[in-house]
């Protein structure tokens, strides 16, 4: 009997919880800005961390003195050679338009520690500026070398031209190569648009990201053409593959991502004879992160670009030995300032090391050896291409960015693939296992300069659409 009753409580109950449920006020329709960060709250994939914590940590610890460091005339200076030929179609060239202009440094701007530092490696080459001050070329130092340092030299070289380098190198030996003063020419709104850019976008995911052949659509999460079905095959495909080749797509969609946040962000509101006005476009940003606008991709795009952060904020902290050996400046011939500025850089590192990121460590760009060495060439060939692709960017301010941060990404890549060779590095001493350039210093602290931006900017895009239905 008591059983009974309890059945039929428990009955009644449900039923009533049930209709309740039927008659609740109906739930009020999401918020803007619900619909674009519905996947990133709370615990992330990737890392057992979540994204509130690494909000706080990114916009309060990391963000404004990173902001600092690369003010410095170090970081804020990039030689770049933005006029080799397009190696794949005859460009059409957006670069009349006013907004896509870059101005090259005069060569008076350019503090001479850096310019005569160009050629030489960030960590050793700086010392030999010292010696040999007349020197403009490596080669041409020679006599004054010693023996041993001679035999460096002649090894960084080679490392230089093995294949460790996963961008093309970007020979800023070539006369068309220029510096860049990247603070004159910040990142933002262009009005390059449309086919051209598309084009871009859709050989990069097309013939970059291990693209299976069976799958004909363009992958280019912006081609408006897709059906939800393709989507389904097309995401199907990729849990199919393996973590690494998942990894890859994910990096080139989070730099997609974060490139177009910068755009909004930095949108150009008004433009008129007297003034320009730049500022947050929300219309824009809703086009490209909400969840209904983009049929769900908008804001698996702002997951990736989560996941780019953390891949590069691992790279920097495997990278600190690197930078903590002694011999290590930033140089520009300013020895006040270089100094303050590696005490800066190391406060960083510091402070990402300190970063609980707990990635399941074996997932990534381990695995055994020779499977490893070939993820790793695989890897290092798609980033070459991309790089090359970055030559066909029709609109230079585009091009100068989208080069710093491709090289940016493979250095931080190239980073942990040399996992092991840095945690042996000597503390002192020349290292022939591995090594940076002062090109790939820059662009590695510019690219995640740019992503970190893009997570601050993340909190205002959010606070904007709090109350946009
Ligand atoms: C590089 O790009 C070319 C031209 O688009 C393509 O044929 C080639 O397969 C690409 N290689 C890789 C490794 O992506
Ligand atoms: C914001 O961007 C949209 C396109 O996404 C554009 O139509 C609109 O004019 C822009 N708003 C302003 C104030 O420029």
């Amino acid at each position: 009997m008591d059983r009974r009753w309890g059945f039929l409580i428990g009955l009644l109950s449900a039923a009533w919880l049930l209709l309740r449920s039927g008659h609740d006020e109906p739930r009020p329709p999401e918020t803007a800005a619900q619909r674009c960060f519905c996947q990133v709250s709370g615990y992330l994939d990737d890392c057992t961390c979540d994204v509130e914590t690494i909000d706080k940590f990114n916009n309060y610890r990391l963000f404004p003195r990173l902001q600092k460091l690369l003010e410095s005339d170090y970081f804020r200076y990039y030689k770049v050679n933005l006029r080799r030929p397009c190696p794949f179609w005859k460009d059409i060239s957006q670069c009349g338009r006013r907004d896509c202009a870059v101005k090259p440094c005069q060569s008076d701007e350019v503090p001479d520690g850096i310019k005569s530092a160009s050629y030489k490696y960030s960590e050793e080459g700086n010392n030999l500026i010292e010696e040999c001050e007349q020197a403009e070329r490596l080669g041409a130092v020679d006599e004054s070398l010693s023996e041993e340092t001679q035999k460096a030299v002649l090894q960084w070289t080679k490392h230089d031209d093995s294949s460790d380098n996963f961008c093309e190198a970007d020979d800023i030996q070539s006369p068309d190569a220029e510096y860049v003063d990247l603070l004159l020419n910040p990142e933002r709104y262009t009005g390059y648009k449309g086919p051209d850019a598309w084009r871009i976008w859709n050989v990069i995911y097309e013939e970059n990201c291990f693209k299976p052949q069976t799958i004909k659509r363009p992958l280019n999460p912006l081609a408006s053409s897709q059906g939800k079905s393709e989507e389904n095959t097309f995401y199907s495909w990729l849990e199919g593959l393996c973590v690494e080749k998942r990894a890859f797509y994910r990096l080139i969609s989070g730099l997609h991502a974060s490139i177009n946040v910068h755009l909004s962000a930095r949108y150009l509101l008004q433009d008129t004879w007297l003034e320009q006005i730049w500022g947050h476009n929300v219309t824009e940003f809703q086009q490209r992160f909400d969840g209904i606008l983009t049929e769900g991709e908008g804001p698996r795009r702002l997951k990736n670009l989560y996941f780019l952060y953390l891949i590069e904020l691992k790279a920097l902290s495997k990278v600190v030995p690197f930078f903590e050996r002694p011999d290590f400046q930033l140089f520009t011939g300013n020895k006040v300032q270089d100094a303050d500025n590696k005490i800066l850089l190391l406060e960083i590192l510091h402070e990402i090391k300190s970063f609980p990121l707990h990635f399941d460590e074996n997932s990534f760009f381990a695995g055994d050896k020779k499977e490893a060495n070939k993820l790793k060439e695989e890897f290092r060939l798609h980033f070459r291409n991309i790089s090359r692709i970055m030559d066909c960017v029709g609109c230079f301010k585009c091009r100068l960015w989208g080069k710093l941060q491709t090289q940016g990404l493979g250095t931080a890549l190239k980073i942990l693939f040399s996992e092991k060779l840095i945690a042996n590095m000597p503390e002192s001493g020349p290292s022939y296992e591995f090594q940076l350039t002062r090109q790939e210093i820059v662009s590695l602290f510019n690219a995640f300069g740019r992503i970190s931006t893009s997570v601050k900017e993340l909190e205002n895009f959010r606070n904007l659409l709090q109350n946009v239905r």
